[in-house]
C-alpha cells in the first residue's frame, strides 16, 4: 500500500505532466485520489498544477469538506465527489483543459469518430456534457447521464474530465482524449476523416473483453448488476430479475 506521502507526490507529478503537456494554463485543472470511502486527497484551489508540492495537497471527506491541509480544496471538488459517489470502481479523477479536445466542444463538434484503434479500445466516443458554471452543482449534474458508461467526458466550453482505477490510468485517459482529438483535427484539416469499419470495431471490442481492460466503455453492455446505480435502483433491478425468474 502506498504511503500518504507517495500518493501526494504522485498527484504533484501528474499535475506537472498536465502542465508540461499544455493541458492546463494558470490555475486550471484539479486532481483527486480516493484513499477510502471517507477520505480523499485533492489539489488545492487557485494554484498552478505545474508547481505543486506534497505539502500543498488537501485531505477532504466524502462531502468535499477539508480534513487536513493549509490551503483550501479545489473549487471543483463537488464534481470529483459526484464521480466517487456514482462509480465505486473509480479511485482517481483528473480535470484539465486540453486545448484541442476542448476546442471540439467550443465548435460544437462531437468527439465521436472511431479513427484510432487505441482510442477505440480505451475510451470509445467521448460524450460532451452540458455547459455548467464552474464550482456549482451544474457540472456534477451534467456528468450524470454519462457516468456509468464512460471514463472520459468533455465539459462543454470548459475542458475534460477523466477517471480511472488509479491515478496513472486517469491521466493516460486524459492523454488519449487529447491525442485522439489532435489526430481527428489534423485529418479534418487534411480534408477526410475515414473511420474504422464496423467489422473492425467489433474485433476491437472483442479484444477489449479478452484483455480484460479496467474501467467503463460505451461499446460494452455492462448489464444492470455491474452498473452502480442508487440503492433504490439496485433494489428495483433485483426485484425485476426475481419476478422475471418466477415468470411474472
Ligand atoms: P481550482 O483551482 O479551484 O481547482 O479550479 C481550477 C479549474 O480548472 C476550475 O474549472
Amino acid at each position: 500500500m502506498k504511503s500518504p506521502f507517495e500518493i501526494k507526490k504522485e498527484i504533484c507529478e501528474v499535475g506537472h505532466k498536465l502542465w508540461l503537456k499544455g493541458f492546463v494554463a494558470a490555475n486550471d485543472g484539479n486532481i483527486s485520489v480516493k484513499i477510502n470511502d471517507h477520505e480523499y486527497y485533492c489539489t488545492p484551489t487557485g494554484v498552478s498544477k505545474g508547481s505543486l508540492t506534497p505539502d500543498m495537497i488537501i485531505k477532504v471527506d466524502e462531502n468535499g469538506k477539508k480534513l487536513e491541509g493549509k490551503l483550501n480544496p479545489s473549487s471543483e471538488i463537488k464534481m470529483h465527489m459526484r464521480v466517487y459517489q456514482k462509480r465505486p470502481d473509480v479511485t482517481a479523477v483528473v480535470h484539465a483543459h486540453p486545448p484541442v479536445a476542448t476546442a471540439f466542444t467550443v465548435a460544437d463538434i462531437d468527439l465521436d469518430q472511431y479513427i484510432l484503434p487505441e482510442a477505440v479500445l480505451t475510451i470509445g466516443n467521448v460524450p460532451t456534457c452540458d455547459y455548467g458554471t464552474p464550482s456549482t452543482m451544474e457540472i456534477p449534474d451534467s456528468l450524470d447521464p454519462y457516468l456509468q458508461n464512460h471514463d472520459a467526458f468533455l465539459l462543454r466550453n470548459h475542458g475534460a474530465l477523466t477517471v480511472g482505477c488509479n491515478l496513472n490510468k486517469a491521466f493516460f485517459v486524459m492523454e488519449e482524449v487529447e491525442f485522439n482529438a489532435v489526430i481527428c483535427k489534423h485529418a479534418m484539416d487534411l480534408g477526410a476523416v475515414h473511420e474504422i469499419s464496423n467489422d473492425q470495431l467489433k474485433k476491437l471490442m472483442d479484444l477489449r473483453k479478452a484483455m480484460n481492460l479496467p474501467g467503463r466503455h460505451p461499446g460494452i453492455d455492462y448489464g444492470e448488476e455491474e452498473c452502480c446505480g442508487s440503492k433504490d435502483q439496485l433494489v428495483a433491478d433485483i426485484t425485476r430479475k426475481v419476478l422475471a425468474a418466477l415468470g411474472k
